[in-house]
């Protein structure tokens, strides 16, 4: 079979990456976290792209061994690409995780899931005792929902639910995100739609309240974990 574009042993990460001089820094900078012997949360998008390699690097130039909990099939095929073992929650947890994140204020509180794997990112924060939050600075925000809605994953037999739940909160911009193609909805890895709401204000309340809405799988808001910011 002839490819158009070769996929098989080439990492999945291709094109243009924004700031990349700048979240290149701050991938370097997390990689000297990394010691033998550490099992660690693997974010997703391009920055955790950028530290997943340099960690892989500084792994196989010491011969460490050190496992990976990634949160995303992207995050998976590039730790096998280069070289860092993988596992899951199902049989290990994290000493430590590092991810990008879309918008942070400066009670870091954040916003994530632009590239679609919040629910997963999620499970993996949740289960770590501290996550390296990687931004560059255009990342940082006054306040939170300033540039970005906050991604909903959601079944998709309760697109209904979930708009009149939002509704009633007075909260009436959301949109269906659609693949690029505009050919359908995005469908995420484990098998639902993405609604992006635009909230005026963000309570510390609003994720609970966002996860009590039935059908709502997991919201892209972050409040209270236990993160640092890395960012240059
Ligand atoms: C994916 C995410 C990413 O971490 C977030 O979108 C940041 O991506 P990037 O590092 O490419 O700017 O939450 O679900």
């Amino acid at each position: 079979m002839k490819w158009k574009n070769k996929l098989a042993g080439q990492p999945i990460w291709e094109g243009p990456i924004s700031f990349r001089d700048k979240k290149e820094k701050v991938a370097e900078h997390v990689s000297r976290f990394v010691r033998d012997g550490d099992i660690i949360g693997i974010g997703s998008g391009s920055t955790s792209f950028l530290a997943l390699k340099k960690i892989a690097e500084r792994a196989a130039g010491e011969r460490w061994n050190v496992l990976a909990i990634p949160t995303s099939k992207e995050a998976e095929m590039n730790c096998n690409y280069y070289g860092l073992t993988t596992t899951s929650l199902l049989n290990a947890r994290p000493d430590w995780g590092f991810d990008g994140a879309d918008e942070v204020d400066s009670h870091n509180r954040l916003i994530k899931g632009r590239g679609g794997a919040l629910f997963a990112e999620k499970l993996v924060m949740a289960s770590s005792p501290k996550t390296y939050i990687l931004v560059d600075e255009s990342k940082l925000v006054g306040h939170l929902g300033e540039k970005f809605a906050v991604p909903l994953e959601v079944d998709s037999r309760s697109i209904h639910i979930v708009e009149a739940a939002l509704k009633d909160m007075g909260i009436d911009q959301v949109d269906l995100r659609m693949a690029v193609a505009k050919d359908g909805p995005v469908i995420t890895e484990a098998g639902n739609v993405i609604m992006d709401a635009w909230f005026p204000t963000i309570s510390n309340n609003l994720e609970k309240e966002l996860s009590a809405i039935p059908g709502v799988i997991e919201s892209g808001l972050f409040i209270g974990y236990s993160v640092e910011i890395l960012t240059v």
